[in-house]
């Protein structure tokens, strides 16, 4: 028999079953499953830290996306913001029910045509375009969304050398209220830049200009932000139109959409601050009624979205390597995922939970990761129960730019599994090993 964990006596107030500000019961429950299969049963199969997928919940999320905008707009394509997460077997998910890809590097296209997107299936953004790459993806067709005018001078010089006329949008960077403006991409609206640029190619006739797009941010809570943009990005088509006569067939108005997780400077939990698919649509689709096409014209509407579409199924397991008492007093907790594998952690309030039952009175305590680095801190000040070396703990709400963003760094980079729609589950990405690593190194013949 194990001896009991000692801990530190505490006065603190017992308020479990009362309501909290946010109207919920403030007791914390144990996540002990993920879609129906035990977190134990993981762990014991694949190590821990391990990124855990939900293939229902993913293809939940695109389906409400897909249908939110389809009950509003006649035509709808979804690209899948591949940055966000680039495993086969998540973009192959979103790939089987129909989504396109939207990419931003050579990388990134080699990656969606290894997954069978065709080339002009393909939307391309981004400011890192090279010759090279472009001479790589013209000829397959790819939609190429022009960010500046040295970009636009090399298309127009590749498009005669290479005898096409490449199909290109024009990405647009506009205001909008309560967010600061990504104006770093593409062309200012209200400057005049975009039209001055719109009128080159329009003019030029060695592009064909097809398409208008603007991505305003990301976590955007506010779904009136989309109602401004859209309206400003009818206004410019309305605007092409009367000068050139020109109809594009598609306008794309990004990603950006919130996933359930909450900002470090957020008040209001997830469920409760991010807006529905739904509503984000119909804000869009107020703003899009100040397009004047003729009947039987309409463009599709195209989304970018990343994060609100895998965010939410994607899970972190973690095992605790120790507990510590803070000099603040504060509960000190050791996790085996730190933010080289969590790197999100350092915008996000991840909610985390025991994956075992507990018990015990919750307090303060500060999560840290494994990594011999004081910036390691998967969770600020978080209210929770005692654990023990050994148990596990469960972040929620974290498929989205992790598996992308995380660094090998110290540690290996773990496995990732995904969970299919009957309970199967399977390895996406082997657990980084010294052999993983050496296979890129090289010595020298003098060391
Ligand atoms: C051009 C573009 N489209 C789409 C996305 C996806 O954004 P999100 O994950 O916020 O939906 C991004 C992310 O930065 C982006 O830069």
């Amino acid at each position: 028999m194990s001896r009991p964990l000692y801990d530190r006596p505490i006065l603190a107030r017992h308020q479990t079953g009362l309501m909290n500000k946010f109207s919920r019961v403030a007791s914390m429950q144990p996540q002990t499953h993920v879609d129906g299969v035990p977190v134990q049963t993981l762990i014991e199969a694949y190590g821990s830290p391990l990124f855990v997928f939900s293939e229902k919940t993913i293809v939940a999320r695109y389906r409400e996306l897909r249908d939110a905008f389809a009950r509003r707009f006649s035509k709808v394509r979804v690209a899948w913001s591949y940055k966000t997460n680039y495993l086969d077997a998540i973009c192959r998910v979103l790939h089987r029910e129909g989504a396109w890809a939207e990419v931003v590097s050579e990388f990134e296209w080699e990656k969606a045509r290894h997954n069978g997107v065709p080339g002009e299936r393909i939307h391309l953004n981004g400011p890192l375009k090279t010759e090279a790459t472009l001479r790589r993806v013209l000829p397959e067709g790819t939609l190429i969304h022009i960010d500046n005018f040295d970009e636009l001078a090399l298309l127009e010089r590749l498009a005669d050398e290479l005898h096409l006329t490449p199909k290109v949008a024009l990405r647009v960077n506009l205001a909008v209220e309560s967010i600061p403006a990504w104006s770093r991409f593409g062309f200012n609206l209200e400057s005049g830049q975009a039209m001055t640029a719109a009128n080159r190619i329009l003019t030029g006739k060695r592009l064909d200009l097809v398409g208008l797009h603007c991505h305003l941010g990301t976590f955007i809570l506010d779904p009136a932000s989309y109602r401004e943009q859209a309206s400003k990005l009818a206004g410019l088509a309305n605007e092409l139109r009367r000068a050139h006569g020109a109809i594009m067939s598609f306008l794309d108005i990004g990603g950006g959409f919130a996933s359930r997780s909450k900002l470090k400077a957020q008040y209001l939990p997830g469920e409760q601050a991010s807006p529905s698919f739904d509503r984000y649509a119909a804000a869009c689709a107020e703003g899009m009624a100040a397009l004047d096409y003729p009947a039987g014209s309409e463009p599709t509407i195209v989304l970018e979205s990343g994060r609100a579409l895998v965010d939410d199924s994607g899970t972190l397991l973690s095992t605790v390597i120790a507990n510590k008492r803070m000099p603040d007093g504060q509960r000190g907790l050791v996790v085996d995922a730190g933010v080289n594998v969590l790197f999100t952690s350092f915008w996000y309030d991840h909610d985390v939970v025991p994956a075992q039952p507990f018990g015990g009175i919750s307090e303060p305590t500060v999560m840290y990761g494994p990594l011999c680095m004081n910036i390691d801190v998967v969770r600020d000040t978080i209210q929770f129960p005692p654990m023990r070396a050994g148990d596990q703990v469960v972040f929620r709400n974290v498929g989205a730019y992790n598996v992308t963003q995380w660094m090998q760094f110290i540690t290996y980079r773990p496995a990732v599994v995904i969970i299919g729609a009957d309970g199967r589950h399977g390895i996406i990405r082997k657990r980084e090993q010294l052999e993983t690593l050496l296979a890129s190194e090289e010595v020298p013949s003098w060391l």
